[in-house]
């Protein structure tokens, strides 16, 4: 297997140039995403964009094996991250369960966990037991109900303190890198200077150790809402749109398909 990142030189990247991180949900992604990332995260947030649902929480287990397999299968050549859904690392042997699942049963190189502090202990669990694991600190996207919505955090002293806390605990527990969303820039840099690992923002400005999208956000495909935080580098919707209409009027005038596209 010729992996072109690994644990260690994602660590070494830390202070010498940014990472590229990009979500992907199926193998056909996957595959043009290869080139240009470092890093194809098999988010949770699939049970959003992909299935329709308004939140993350009802992703299972056996639907990120689905989806994770899909993306190792397309991008055979990336280090790929299987984000846990909520509530399958609620405790340290439910999550280390979970996570020897993740390895068996698929060829992901880690595992993401979201929460800080709280999470420590789980996180040690799984590094301890030989499972690579990457933190998620800022705003969780699985604590969306419990917080009564997406709160973008770092605005207060004591949310400052609270995420370097966060990061420092989840360094020491034995994560190899961590995703910061939705933080105040200025924190998250200050937070991205506190740990040795490196801190991925979304929607946490350029002080970081390196930038992750949702694939289908950055594309311009994913249409119910768009984050200030989201550059959408193509109208996705729009060309998928006009090229569907193409199709449909070419069927009906029967311009679709010529002699080309017969036996
Ligand atoms: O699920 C996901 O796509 C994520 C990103 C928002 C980082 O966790």
């Amino acid at each position: 297997m010729n992996k072109k990142m690994s644990i260690s030189s994602i660590k070494k990247t830390k202070n010498v140039r940014p990472l590229v991180m990009i979500t992907a949900y199926d193998a056909l992604f996957a595959r043009l995403f290869q080139e240009s990332a470092d890093i194809i995260l098999v988010g949770d947030s699939l049970n959003m964009s992909f299935a329709g649902r308004s939140d993350t929480l009802s992703a299972t287990m056996d639907q990120m094996l689905y989806h994770v397999n899909a993306v190792c299968r397309g991008a055979q050549n990336s280090f790929v991250i299987c984000d846990m859904p909520f509530g399958t690392y609620a405790d340290k042997e439910t999550a280390l369960k979970n996570s020897i699942r993740v390895f068996q049963e698929s060829p992901a190189d880690c595992v993401k966990i979201e929460g800080g502090e709280d999470k420590a202990e789980i996180i040690k669990h799984l590094t301890s037991n030989g499972i690579a694991v990457c933190g998620h600190i800022g705003l969780l996207p699985q604590s969306v109900r419990s917080e009564g919505g997406y709160k973008v955090k770092g605005r207060t002293q004591e949310e400052q303190l609270q995420l370097i806390k966060d990061a420092r605990a989840v360094e020491e527990a034995g994560a190899f890198c961590m995703v910061i969303e939705g933080v105040v820039a200025e924190v998250a840099s200050e937070v991205a200077n506190s740990v040795a690992i490196p801190v991925v923002g979304i929607g946490a400005g350029a002080n970081v150790d390196g930038q992750v999208l949702v694939f289908s956000d950055m594309l311009g495909l994913f249409e119910e809402f768009t984050p200030k935080f989201v550059k959408k580098y193509l109208d996705g919707a729009t060309l998928v749109r006009e090229a569907l209409k193409s199709y449909s009027d070419e069927v009906q005038s029967r311009e679709f398909p010529q002699e080309i596209h017969t036996y």
